[in-house]
């Protein structure tokens, strides 16, 4: 399947910009030339997918559909009990609604924005027990997902285990550029969390890609098939919440993986009142289909290697050109250090929703912000102004070629070259919840 692209005027870019408040999650799809706002429902699928759904079963109960799926998860993950949603967040907010109660801490390795909204709605603080290197763009720490056990034993001293339900824990750290947690540290993690039954929550979004990178990296798994690495990080954790909109290939789905079966009961009859029936739980009979084979074909190695080659395409020929990025490159999209990219803007005056406007202007590209705007108010009330201020080029997968990235490339240089004009953002509009989705700006003169 082809689509056409549009390459509209500077100008005319200009004008959506300003219509859209210098939000680019507010532009409109057909204004923009390469979309790089997200990897999330924006994959290509593949012809075995699209064959897929054709034999959707839409019955309401008991879908052949739900148990491909349940079978596939099984083989690839290995929890016990699937339940499925609608996409990630749905599952977010059973899991923190069953097990947070009022003033219980969660840690976490970063923050993940509907990952902690659920967990403060349900009254859990987050915490985040993160080593300090994945908050430095420039350390090149191979594992910048790791946890630092010392932080996580420290929060346990003070708040006591019966405080902490669990840890959450996502593989390829969307927060600081897709970094990868290594296998080792997670057992640690398990280890020290069950030690003092604390349980370990899965944030399994980009669990292939952290695979991926454990082959490439971590000393022993050079051998190992991605499968196996994956059921092996998954071997040690209890709990799993998907948005299966990103590894798994497909447009739309989620689940609730649990290993528990009084909990995974208290889930199937948690999902009949926010979502649906505990067989489909918020999708179509052809979607759980078309995710079934996703999950299979995520897997394959010579996909994995060319989806995260492409992205270390870009990083590497930004880098070359002295771009400032988060490095080592992730596996998910390239980070602009918005910080040392435009130096003479304020933190509170948005530098990287700044900087994402302004290289939609100069080229079509639409980038997200993964900053101050992102990271929201804390508790004072004020902005967070979190150590990352970054735009995020997200890679779509199977989507674009080497010759879209050469482009973006370009943009950005040029963007660069010209960087001391790009004036600060102030709210016009600020949401209440997950601001960066719907907040509108004007610039500061
Ligand atoms: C790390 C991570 N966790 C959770 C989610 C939430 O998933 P969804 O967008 O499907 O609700 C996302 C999606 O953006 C994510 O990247």
């Amino acid at each position: 399947m082809v689509e056409p692209l549009r390459m509209l005027t500077r100008e005319q870019r200009q004008r959506c910009m300003e219509e859209a408040g210098y939000n680019t999650f507010l532009l409109r799809s057909a204004d923009v030339y390469i979309d790089l706002l997200t990897d999330s429902g924006t994959s290509a699928m593949s012809d075995r997918q699209w064959a897929g759904l054709m034999l959707g079963d839409e019955a309401y109960a008991g879908s052949r559909n739900f148990y491909n799926l349940e079978a596939a998860m099984r083989e690839v993950y290995g929890y016990k009990h699937l339940i499925p949603t609608h996409q990630g967040r749905a599952a977010e907010h059973m899991i923190s609604q069953l097990l947070i109660k009022k003033g219980d801490s969660v840690p976490g390795n970063m923050y993940f924005t509907t990952t902690r909204l659920h967990q403060e709605l349900a009254g859990g603080t987050f915490v985040d027990v993160i080593i300090d290197e994945a908050h430095d763009p420039q350390s090149l720490h191979p594992f910048k997902g790791d946890v630092d056990l010392a932080k996580f034993q420290k929060l346990i001293d003070e708040r006591g285990a019966e405080k902490i339900p669990y840890i959450c824990i996502a593989t390829a750290v969307n927060m600081c550029g897709g970094q990868p947690i290594s296998v080792a540290n997670l057992k640690e993690v398990y280890e020290l969390a069950h030690r003092h039954g604390i349980l370990v929550v899965h944030d399994m979004t980009r669990c292939v890609e952290n695979a991926y990178m454990v082959k490439d990296h971590e000393p022993g798994y050079a051998d190992r098939t991605i499968t196996e690495i994956v059921r092996e990080i998954c071997s040690y954790t209890d709990i799993a919440t998907m948005s299966s909109k990103k590894d798994h290939l497909v447009n739309i789905g989620g689940f609730l993986a649990v290993n528990d079966d009084e909990l995974a009961n208290k889930a199937r009859n948690m999902v009949v009142v926010y979502e649906g029936l505990h067989t489909y739980g918020g999708m179509s009979g052809r979607d759980m289909e078309a995710l079934a084979i996703g999950i299979r074909e995520c897997v394959e190695y010579e996909h994995i290697k060319a989806r995260v080659g492409q992205v270390q395409y870009l990083g590497k020929k930004l880098d070359d050109e002295g771009i400032p990025i988060v490095k080592p490159v992730g596996t998910h999209g390239v980070f602009l250090d918005a910080k040392r990219f435009l130096p003479h803007i304020d933190q509170d005056l948005f530098p990287a929703q700044a900087l994402a406007a302004e290289l939609y202007v100069d080229s079509g590209v639409r980038s997200m912000e993964r900053g101050n705007v992102s990271a929201g108010r804390g508790p004072d009330g004020k902005h967070r102004r979190p150590a990352l201020e970054l735009v995020r080029l997200t890679i779509p997968r199977r989507v674009y070629t080497q010759a879209h990235m050469d482009v973006v490339a370009e943009s950005v240089l040029e963007v660069y070259d010209n960087r001391e004009q790009v004036k600060g953002l102030e709210f016009t509009y600020e949401p209440e919840y997950l601001r960066f989705f719907q907040a509108r700006f004007k610039p500061v003169e």
